[in-house]
């Protein structure tokens, strides 16, 4: 039987397990996915049972996502540039592969929630400069998408640009009402919208009526930012999808088969939120 895990500290929270059991079931593998909770000081002896062969691979959370870059015999470089592993793959002879699955989760979501999405020249508004905002940054680079970058701490942003290179155009998060209207797609990848946070200042008025506005947050769902889109008759992408696409590329490393995200699958993480 292949084994696959999720490995964080703490990890119950984690809807990975009910993602990849579903894809389990639904292709009949002779497999498992399950959640182990690893401290920090457990994981050179976690990664030594994933060598030994005991786990075909898995995936990496809060807080392992840096510490793995140390333990893995090759990294993928965009996992590099992104500045963090999120799964790992046991190679035939032992040796352990990281890469990060985020940047295509993020345009696996777009892809198949508002197709056509990267076709126009218009830039990318990206709000946030933090460490999620990397996987989306290298998501649109990879695309050839021009990038605004709003921050609120303004050196921020400067310091990640400087550092993923391309044609990034920063400012502070205060400038929002006079890049939007430039922008074809906003992304939120700040932690505002949890815990009913919004955006107090930016007036959704000023976008152009073909614009996307998604959202990497998922709790809530729809988040204030997404609902005002929506309330203005924007196009909206939540950030589900992204989580649910982000498995994909792991699974099919694993198992040998590519799943689908259906709205079944959806249904069913949707109902855990
Ligand atoms: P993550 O890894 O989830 O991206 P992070 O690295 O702490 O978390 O980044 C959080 C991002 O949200 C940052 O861009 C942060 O802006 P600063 O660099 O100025 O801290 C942004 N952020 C968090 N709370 C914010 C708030 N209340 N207003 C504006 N930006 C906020």
């Amino acid at each position: 039987m292949k084994k696959a895990f999720v490995i964080g500290h703490p990890i119950k929270h984690s809807r990975s397990p009910l993602i990849h059991g579903s894809w389990i079931a639904e292709h009949g593998i002779d497999g498992s996915y399950e959640a182990i909770d690893v401290a920090p000081e457990n994981l050179p002896a976690f990664m030594e049972r994933l060598r030994a062969g005991e786990f075909v691979g898995g995936n990496v959370t809060i807080p392992h996502k840096e510490a793995v870059f140390a333990v893995c015999d090759s990294v993928d470089p965009l996992a590099r540039t992104i500045g963090a592993v999120n799964t790992l793959v046991r190679l035939p002879d032992g040796r352990i592969h990281g890469f990060n699955t985020d940047y295509m989760g993020f345009l696996g979501n777009l892809d198949q929630n508002a197709p056509g999405w990267d076709g126009g020249a218009a830039p990318a508004l990206v709000l946030g400069a933090g460490g999620a905002a990397r996987a989306i940054l290298v998501a649109l680079q990879s695309r050839s998408i021009p990038i605004i970058l709003l921050n609120r701490t303004r050196a921020t942003a400067d310091r990640l640009a400087s550092e993923l290179g391309g044609d990034i155009i920063i400012g502070a998060l205060d400038e929002v009402n006079s890049a939007a209207p430039l922008a074809e797609l906003v992304v939120n990848t700040t932690s505002i919208g949890m815990h009913g946070t919004r955006f107090e200042d930016f007036d959704l008025d000023v976008l152009r009526p073909e614009t996307l506005v998604t959202d990497i947050v998922y709790v809530p769902l729809v988040t204030p930012l997404l609902a005002d889109a929506r309330a203005r008759g924007l196009r909206t992408v939540d950030g589900l999808g992204m989580l649910l696409h982000q498995a994909l590329p792991g699974f099919e490393a694993w198992f040998g088969v590519r799943p689908e995200v259906t709205p079944g699958l959806r249904a069913k993480v949707e109902a855990t939120l």
